[in-house]
């Protein structure tokens, strides 16, 4: 499908009384199936992408605005943090084509996480889904646009793959497809669309236990990462593969059937380490006791036949999936034979959510 990449510039023409304003957004983070890894252009996929919405790992942002001249100051939980003030600061300028108005307003940003800042869970997603949203509603609330609901949603989750690609899946509820793939209607690479229906309502009650296996900073930033893909060996077929997974996962999620599903989700998450480890330079990203888990999971998924499986970001850390109704024996399993392998304990519980919501 065709879509016009750049929405029209929204140029500033207003009294200073009508910049004054707020808002606030509480966006999720997301775990993806089929993972995105490789982008070229202006934030553009190398191939799509689908993911669950989360629930309880969430950002808040409250925003307030004012006439200035494009100044933008942070806290985060309660602190200045310069570091992502300037990432936050050199996004807006790099938006000045699409969002002019934001040079002539200074923004004050309060943020915070629900989750722990030391478990290897990565924040992008969710804070910069979190900003775009803030955006469009000031865009809304000052020039009136954006009353569509839909079309409000289209362009924070446009907006959001711009500031972080994996953001833009963010905005919806339960399942977000970002990227274009021809058997997916109304699928592109400018923004994410909500592809919750097109699946078994079973997969919208699925869990998401989060092992942490190692609590340290990535030893690469998944930007690093999208950029090793440039020379991997390996892009054209990796890149190929994730649009024929795409295509058979969301078969599968349609018509119920969890034992595709796990084969395709744990096939991309090793795929996506495998990709890394055959990188100049090479990373592995997993620690001992990933792999220990990953081992852990499996012997319990063989031993009693429930429909349980893992997915890893670009890190250590697990994400167990599974359906609400096993939930019980699940948890006991992870408490027992898991969270011994967990760095101090932690594990955090989390399930498909709702998407943004406007706080
Ligand atoms: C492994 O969205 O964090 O989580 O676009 O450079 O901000 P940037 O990258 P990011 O990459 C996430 C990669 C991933 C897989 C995925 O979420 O699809």
């Amino acid at each position: 499908m065709e879509v016009k990449e750049n929405y029209q510039a929204i140029e500033l023409s207003l009294a200073i009384n009508e910049l004054t304003g707020k808002t606030a957004w509480r966006s999720p983070s997301n775990i993806a199936l089929v993972k995105y890894w490789g982008k070229y252009g202006r934030q553009l996929p190398s191939n799509p992408s689908v993911s669950f919405t989360l629930k309880n790992a969430h950002t808040n942002m409250r925003m307030n605005y004012q006439p200035g001249n494009g100044q933008v100051v942070l806290f985060f939980e309660k602190e200045r943090n310069t570091a992502f003030e300037s990432r936050i600061a050199n996004f807006i300028k790099s938006i000045e084509d699409i969002y002019p108005f934001l040079q002539g307003l200074n923004l004050e940003i309060h943020s915070d996480n629900s989750f722990p800042h030391s478990a290897g869970i990565a924040s992008s997603a969710s804070a910069m889904s979190a900003l775009a949203l803030c955006l469009c509603s000031i865009e809304r609330q000052v020039f009136g646009s954006l009353t569509d609901e839909d079309e409000f949603l289209q362009k924070a989750s446009y907006l959001s793959r711009l500031a972080s690609g994996s953001a833009c899946r963010s905005v919806y509820p339960k399942l977000g497809q970002w990227g274009d793939h021809e058997k997916i209607q109304g699928s592109t690479n400018s923004f994410a669309i909500d592809v919750s229906d097109a699946v078994d309502p079973i997969f919208h009650t699925f869990k998401n236990s989060i092992l942490i296996a190692s609590a340290k900073e990535k030893s690469v930033s998944s930007s690093a990462g999208h950029q090793l893909m440039e020379n991997n060996p390996y892009a054209a077929v990796r890149f190929k593969q994730a649009k024929d997974n795409l295509a058979k996962l969301m078969s599968a999620m349609k018509k119920g059937d969890i034992d595709v599903f796990m084969q395709i989700v744990e096939e991309e998450a090793l795929t996506l380490h495998a990709l890394m480890m055959t990188s100049t330079p090479s990373y592995v990203l997993m620690k001992p006791n990933s792999l220990v888990l990953i081992e852990k999971i499996k012997a319990f998924r063989e031993k009693t036949g429930l429909p349980v499986c893992f997915t890893l970001d670009a890190g250590p850390n697990l994400h167990v999936l599974y359906p609400e109704y096993i939930a019980t024996q699940v948890r006991v399993f992870i408490k027992e034979e898991c969270q011994l392998y967990c760095e101090n304990g932690l594990i955090i519980e989390d399930e498909v959510g709702e998407g943004a919501h406007k706080l």
